[in-house]
């Protein structure tokens, strides 16, 4: 980590600037960033409990394609079960309270994460604490987005490139987050939000290694399927589910995405739930892609 500058500041939610752009992050200013926080204890919230988290998450896992994941009422006990024991930090709450009040897609997302995850995580293994953390690492991933300005979350037309490295900075700036909010810079949580982005052959960022990290693999699965099927500014609709699958089965096969994890999510998708290891991927192309998508085509390109 010692060779990452930031590029841009990190900020709490109260426009505080915890760290400025040009930071190198070694481990002596995460150490300083860290020992400045040691006296401050954050009260920790039931996350179900919290205001309409409960309702809301059982509004989205009723909503196409989720409800044919969460068909069966003992999935959703179980996953109900399972967040009774997630339980937040003030500054997460907080956050979480800050995208449902300004940007309604991510706070869908993390929440569709958090349940995917869970539900994943169930089915793949059965080690409750490890399932505890991908559960608390859903919630969490995408909370350095609270250093992008809104206009950039929901630019509807290209976006330059500048914006697209304040974008990027949400794993950095999520990881220095966390690492403030757990006083640990090795939280796993803190670990998830920096390498969400991260691919398994190195093309991902902000490090661009070759990654190989069992709650790392969950969570971008989850992570990248929940922003396919889901409705976004820059796009004319959402991918089908179908035309999501593909898209998440061709990264597994350029080693992008976890293949087992990427079974489990197809194996989860159909009507016979078959386990996993049993499960056949189709690697026909079949889906339609959106009419109308400016991902990846940037504002201040010459052509
Ligand atoms: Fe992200
Ligand atoms: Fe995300």
């Amino acid at each position: 980590m010692s060779d990452l500058i930031l590029f841009h500041p990190v900020k709490s939610l109260d426009n505080k600037i915890l760290l400025p752009a040009g930071t190198t992050l070694s481990a002596d200013i995460i150490n300083d960033l860290i020992s400045e926080a040691r006296s401050i204890s954050y009260k920790k919230y039931s996350m179900l409990q919290h205001g309409t988290i409960r309702k809301d998450i059982l509004s989205f896992i009723s909503r196409p394609p989720y409800n044919l994941i969460f068909s069966d009422n003992a999935v959703i006990d179980d996953l109900l079960n399972f967040m009774d024991n997630v339980h937040l930090i003030s500054p997460v709450i907080q956050s979480l309270d800050y995208f449902k009040e300004n940007d309604s897609y991510t706070y869908r997302h993390i929440l569709n994460v958090f349940s995917l995850c869970v539900h994943i995580s169930k089915v793949m293994m059965s080690d409750h604490w490890v399932r505890l953390n991908e559960a608390a690492s859903g919630t969490m991933h995408d909370i350095g987005k609270i250093c992008v300005p809104m206009n950039i979350l929901k630019k509807a037309s290209p976006i330059t490139h500048e914006e697209r490295s304040i974008l990027e900075h949400h794993a950095v700036a999520g990881y220095l987050l966390l690492s403030l909010y757990f006083q640990n810079p090795e939280d796993p949580v803190a670990l998830v939000a920096r390498d969400h982005h991260e691919r398994r052959e190195g093309s991902g960022y902000p490090r661009g290694i070759k990654l190989n990290n069992h709650i790392v693999d969950i969570i971008t699965v989850c992570d990248v399927y929940d922003a396919l099927i889901s409705e976004r500014p820059y796009r004319s609709a959402a991918y089908d589910n179908r035309t999501a699958i593909e898209l998440v089965t061709e990264m597994g096969e350029k080693n992008q995405l976890n293949p087992d994890v990427i079974k489990t999510l197809v194996s989860i998708n159909r009507k016979e739930k078959s386990h996993f290891s049993e499960c056949e991927v189709s690697h026909e192309i079949r889906g339609n892609q959106p009419l109308y998508n400016s991902y990846g085509i940037f504002e201040d390109d010459d052509n």
